[in-house]
């Protein structure tokens, strides 16, 4: 038995302590957002957050996490009542495929909730693990620029 806490609510799922927390989230809590991309912690596309930290979650253990708060995409809006993160890409159609933009997006709340004022080079930095197939790097970064000025996570 494996004990998560996800988006403020705590659940017990009958499964491996081995299995990958994508898995967990996608299969048996039907939180979707995560997507699986490479599986091996290289291209970001199923990136949470876990304690404030952006993680990779097909590379982190379900059974590893204990008490920790673990946050994903559906913790900051819906379709109907985007988050305003969510809202900016959509406003710079940051979106192509879309199948990296909730781990875009999260990571950027990552770094938000730390640091209200980023540089250009610190969203960079920040930003580089994660890979969008598409290129619209450019956007998304408009859109985390969009939500700096505006002042509002
Ligand atoms: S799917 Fe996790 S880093 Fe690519
Ligand atoms: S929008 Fe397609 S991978 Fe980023």
């Amino acid at each position: 038995m494996v004990t998560l806490t996800v988006n403020g609510r705590t659940h017990q799922l009958d499964i491996p302590p081995d299995m990958p927390l994508l898995y967990a989230l996608r299969n048996h809590l039907e939180l979707n957002g995560a997507k699986f991309g490479c599986g091996r912690g290289q291209c970001g596309a199923c990136t949470v957050i876990v304690d404030g930290k952006a993680v990779f979650s097909c590379v982190t253990p379900a059974g590893a996490l204990g008490e920790r708060k673990i946050r994903t995409i559906e913790s900051l809006g819906s379709a109907e009542h985007p988050g305003p993160l969510q809202q900016a890409f959509i406003d710079k159609q940051a979106a192509q495929c879309g199948y990296c933009i909730a781990g875009m997006i999260m990571r950027a709340h990552a770094l938000l909730e730390t640091n209200r004022q980023p540089s250009d080079e610190q969203i960079r930095e920040h930003m580089a693990p994660n890979l969008c197939r598409c290129g619209t790097h450019m956007r998304i970064f408009a859109a985390i620029k969009a939500v700096i000025a505006k002042g509002e996570l």
